[in-house]
């Protein structure tokens, strides 16, 4: 637990050699960092900002699909807290609530050695946040303002480790099949008419497969499987 950090993520990449898990939480991040090199707005005591390092006795191939069962779970952990709302999630790492951003993962693979990886999991769930001081580039919202309730930090990391604990238990010994359901009981894209990288492509959303690809239904009639990418809901 740190009051002060860079990034949580940045520490346990830094500082997890020879480990099999390690959790790290902080209060503030000076240099807080989401998915493809964005800024992550940390600000001081309002959100939850952790990170979690677990070696999984895996190839990094096989590790495909981490970041969706990391947002089940922490959808899961916020149900558990008695927060029963339509929370989503939005591929790949998101979660939302009316379309607005209330969470983010960020998963950073290291290969080890031959069949062992090092998974470096960040999450940023914004928790007690009402007012942005730095202008986030995204709708956005917290499980305050959606609540309309101060939420107990402390409550939300114990669920949080505890969901965190047993999804990634089953992820390592079932892979990915054991959450497709669960997957798409909370796709807020499913059915949905998107647009993949700002229009490069654009379709129908069809969930995920097996490897946690989301699957666009082209107009062609053509359902095609994207490794990555930024979607967004066509207005
Ligand atoms: C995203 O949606 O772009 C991912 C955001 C991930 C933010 C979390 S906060 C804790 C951890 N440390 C970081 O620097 N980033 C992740």
């Amino acid at each position: 637990m740190f009051e002060n950090i860079d990034s949580t993520n940045s520490y346990l990449k830094n500082n997890s050699s020879d480990i099999e898990r390690k959790i790290c939480f902080a209060e503030i991040q000076t240099n807080g960092r989401g998915r493809k090199g964005r800024n992550w707005h940390s600000p001081f005591g309002e959100n939850i900002y952790m990170s979690y390092a677990k070696s999984f006795k895996k190839d990094v191939s096989e590790l495909n699909g981490l970041s969706l069962v990391v947002g089940i779970a922490c959808l899961n952990a916020i149900k558990e807290i008695g927060i029963d709302l339509p929370i989503k999630l939005k591929w790949p790492n998101d979660g939302v609530y009316m379309g607005q951003k209330l969470m983010g993962n960020l998963v950073e693979l290291q290969s080890e050695s031959y069949f062992e990886t090092l998974a470096i999991i960040g999450i940023g769930i914004n928790v007690n946040m009402l007012f942005d001081s730095s202008n986030i580039t995204q709708e956005w919202t917290s499980l305050q303002k959606i609540t309309g309730k101060y939420i107990d930090r402390n409550v939300l990391c114990i669920a949080l480790i505890h969901n965190l604990n047993y999804a990634l238990e089953q992820f390592d010994k079932y892979g990915l099949k054991e959450f497709i359901q669960q997957w798409h009981q909370l796709d807020s894209l499913y059915n949905k008419k998107i647009n993949l990288n700002e229009g490069e492509f654009s379709g129908i959303a069809k969930g995920i497969n097996e490897n946690g690809n989301l699957l666009l239904e082209l107009e062609s009639g053509e359902v095609r499987a994207f490794s990555s990418g930024e979607a967004s809901i066509q207005k």
